[in-house]
């Protein structure tokens, strides 16, 4: 009977259950999620008919009586496509539901990008699966030359090779009208248009790839006042020969959302170079002052930010938990780019000085000696000799103990000319003298290492985004030493930050093997990190770092950037 039954409810999709007694919890809760089943039962099968369980559409009393089941199977072919129906709207509500729960997140997604050549892949791929395209591209518009910069392509079908080109804006191309009319266009198939349209479809690439394109949906991405910046073209649908509305209405409601993320990654980029170009404005301000330093700050960027980039990859145990992403290189490239910036602080004739005697007081102890020679010709030799010490001392080579004593022995000593008497040498020339090793005293090799304080109160002035706050923290530090014999704090090991860490290495070595010191060689990179090796040994450079940059030869980037 039940058989008989489901052959003739058959063309409702669906079948029927005759139940001639109550069925388990189980059963029951089985048989209600079923929604092609209906369950009908039999009246004397001893149930309440005031207690029907839910699972039960109906009763019949006689399973024989064609007019009863007639009844049936009229009830079940109601219910079946009342659940049919149901059934439908709920995968359309839920299709629908998740299709704008993905245009929100598209739209949130691409107007916090702002990195533009990410944003024109994420634009892409976004409109695509959202409308169904098979491929698409991305033109953006240069106002100031009246062009169209071909910025991106995508397509799942062909392989695309493709370059930045830019193209005259007129109403020939499809792109060019778009841009030009501001107007969306919807074509069902490019090789076929309306003759009323000025524009013709570029054949160029199908001819080039073999792929054929049919249907073209053309958006302007207009901003609120109604500027185009670009034009985005979807082509061909994954899931039939044309684009649907929805398709069309998704990638027009989309298109002002990606005008403004446009926009507003152009506007970030501006930012960016604006800011770049000043931090490059400062370190050549900074480094006309000293000219013997001259590309220091852009060296120890590019080492710096090569060694952070291998300390990331590195598997080693040491580096095993630090990572650096694009914001953090940033944020280190800028700090190295600036680290030496508060030279703009120390005297110029500190930061230039090579010779233990300033130039002027160099001159001035000439004069002093061919005065002395004219009037006391016959000491000639003595003036001579004391002249050729003060010039062997004023060489930033260590001093040889027998010349300062020498020397000390004409400090203050008078000789007389004319009506006035001559000091032959001064206590502060002599202090100057003195000196042990290196062109400065105590009190200017203070003035030159106050420069990582100036560095830091100058770029703590600044308000750096979020991103970049660290700049000062890492800037301040490269001068910091593992041992704590380093400045300005004396921070030892870990204390100091591995990015201060890094930049010290790399500072070291381009202090080291820069070519434009006058007051000193340049050393060979082998000799170089001999050095760095010694150093590390010292506890004065990390260690790992050290040996990092040696075995990565990371020194060559400097040959590659140059
Ligand atoms: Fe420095
Ligand atoms: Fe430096």
């Amino acid at each position: 009977m039940v058989q008989d039954l489901n052959d003739r409810a058959a063309d409702v999709g669906g079948r029927i259950l005759l139940l001639d007694r109550p069925l388990a919890n189980k059963q029951a809760s089985i048989l209600s999620q079923l929604s092609d089943v209906v369950c009908l039962a039999i009246k004397s099968a001893g149930w309440e008919e005031s207690e029907w369980p839910a699972y039960i559409l109906g009763f019949i009393s006689d399973p024989h009586s064609e007019e009863e089941l007639q009844w049936a199977l009229h009830q079940s072919r109601l219910v079946l496509e009342l659940r049919h129906q149901n059934l439908q709207l709920t995968y359309r509500l839920e299709n629908e539901k998740s299709h704008a729960k993905e245009l929100l997140e598209s739209a949130l997604e691409l107007t916090s990008e702002r990195n533009l050549p990410t944003l024109c892949e994420k634009i892409l791929s976004r409109l695509r699966k959202l409308a169904q395209a098979e491929g698409a591209s991305l033109f953006l518009v240069d106002a100031g030359k009246n062009q169209l910069r071909f910025k991106h392509v995508q397509n799942e079908v062909v392989p695309v090779e493709w370059k930045e080109i830019s193209l005259d804006i007129n109403a020939e191309s499809i792109v060019g009208y778009t841009t030009l009319s501001g107007e969306f266009l919807h074509l069902p198939d490019v090789y076929n248009l309306d003759a009323k349209l000025p524009c013709r479809f570029n054949q160029s690439f199908d001819e080039r790839t073999g792929y054929r394109t049919k249907a073209l949906l053309s958006i302007p991405l207009k901003k609120l006042d109604g500027d185009v910046v670009g034009v985005v073209q979807l082509i061909n649908s994954k899931t039939s020969q044309d684009f649907s509305e929805r398709d069309i209405e998704t990638a027009r409601g989309l298109s002002s959302h990606i005008a403004v993320a446009i926009e507003t990654a152009l506007l970030y980029s501006n930012i960016e170079n604006l800011f770049e170009g000043f931090i490059h404005a400062s370190v050549s301000a900074i480094e006309s002052r000293d000219p013997t330093t001259s590309g220091h700050s852009e060296r120890v960027a590019v080492l710096t930010v090569g060694l952070a980039q291998a300390v990331h990859d590195s598997n080693q145990a040491k580096f095993k938990n630090i990572r650096f992403g694009a914001r953090e290189l940033k944020e280190i490239r800028y700090a190295s780019l600036l680290h030496d910036f508060g030279k703009i602080g120390v005297p110029e004739a500190v930061l230039v000085k090579q010779k233990k005697l300033y130039v002027h007081e160099l001159r001035e102890l000439e004069h002093r000696f061919k005065i002395l020679e004219l009037s006391h010709p016959e000491r000639r030799g003595e003036w001579q000799k004391i002249w050729k010490q003060i010039l062997e001392a004023n060489e930033p080579t260590v001093l040889v103990e027998e010349v300062k004593h020498d020397l000390a022995g004409w400090v203050n000593r008078e000789v007389e000319l004319l009506d006035e008497k001559l000091v032959i040498l001064k206590p502060e020339e002599f202090e100057r003298l003195s000196v042990k090793k290196g062109s400065l005293s105590l009190e200017e090799r203070k003035q030159i290492e106050s420069h990582v304080t100036h560095s830091f109160k100058f770029l703590e002035r600044i308000p750096w985004t979020k991103d970049l706050q660290r700049i000062p923290e890492i800037a301040v530090g490269h001068h910091e030493r593992i041992d704590g014999t380093g400045y300005p704090h004396g921070l030892k090991g870990e204390e100091i930050p591995i990015e201060s860490q890094i930049m010290a290495v790399a500072d070291v070595f381009d202090a080291l093997t820069a070519k434009d010191r006058p007051y000193k060689r340049a050393v060979p990179i082998e000799k170089a990190l001999e050095i760095l090796a010694m150093d590390a040994k010292d506890f004065k450079l990390s260690h790992e770092l050290v040996q990092l940059f040696q075995e990565q030869r990371l020194f060559e980037l400097l040959k590659s950037s140059s």
